[in-house]
């Protein structure tokens, strides 16, 4: 569903990201794991269509939409939840869900909302409450539920632990594993490298702007993973 082919993207003169290539297909979840500043944030923009690449491809059911922008993207099928969840905090629950769907017909809406609400009781029983109001993980996860609100072939997350509390970490590692296994391709990045692994089924990991291992997550070797991301934290301090 969603295919990456050696992307390069760079800032300036700083070439954050040289050769990163990943892919999903729907119903499983892809975990990109990579040190600090490795280019995880700035692959999944330019694939969002946040931050124009250089060059590579981003193929969304085979269709190259690299270099297209946001919007134009997340109508070909392709949402990302951001690093931090970004909801608008003086909106409520359900306004927020709005937003993620403001171009479809009404009743296609109150449709998908349902769908969402099943999904997540959570935002149902806070529907009237302002955004601001709710937990770090309950944000989190009516950034999903906005997500989904786009009817999505795929999506991706930046970074969703980050922040919570170990028991909503897995609570809503959980519901990223069900979103994709409604039939949406999931790409997410973490570095909670465990909570990623408990969910994914493919594991593609960056060093410096590169994807230097890709492989089943049943297939990878903890330790070699923890060896990629610990050697590349040597790398870097030794320079
Ligand atoms: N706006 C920017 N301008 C210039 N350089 C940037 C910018 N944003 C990121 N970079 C650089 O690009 C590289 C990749 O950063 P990026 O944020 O994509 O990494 P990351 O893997 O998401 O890191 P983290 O784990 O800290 O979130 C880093 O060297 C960073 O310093
Ligand atoms: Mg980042």
């Amino acid at each position: 569903m969603l295919e990456v082919n050696d992307l390069h993207v760079s800032y300036g003169a700083v070439n954050a990201v040289q050769g990163v290539s990943a892919k999903v297909d729907e119903g499983r979840v892809t975990l990109v794991l990579g040190a600090n500043g490795a280019g995880k944030t700035t692959s999944l923009r330019a694939i969002a269509g946040y931050h124009r690449p250089k060059s590579g491809e981003v193929l969304i059911g085979g269709r190259d939409v690299a270099g297209s922008r946001a919007h134009t993207i997340v109508r070909h099928g392709l949402v990302l939840v951001p690093e931090g969840r970004r909801v608008f905090s003086t909106l409520t629950v359900e306004e927020n869900l709005r937003m993620g769907a403001y171009r479809a017909p009404k009743s296609q809406i109150q449709q998908t909302m349902d769908e969402v609400y099943d999904q997540f009781p959570i935002l149902q029983e806070r529907k009237d409450t302002a955004a601001g109001n709710l937990s770090g993980g309950e944000q989190q996860m009516l950034a999903f539920g906005r997500a989904v609100m786009s009817r999505p072939k795929v999506i991706l997350a930046d970074e969703p632990s980050m922040g919570l509390a170990p028991t909503m970490v897995e609570t809503v590692m959980d519901k990223v594993r069900e979103i994709a296994d409604s039939g949406i391709a999931v790409l997410i990045v973490e570095q909670n490298a465990d909570a990623g692994l408990a969910i994914a089924d493919d594991v593609s990991v960056i060093t410096r702007g590169r994807t230097v291992w890709t492989g089943r997550a049943a297939d990878a070797d903890r330790a070699a993973v923890h060896a990629v991301l610990g050697e590349s934290e040597l790398e870097s301090a030794a320079e």
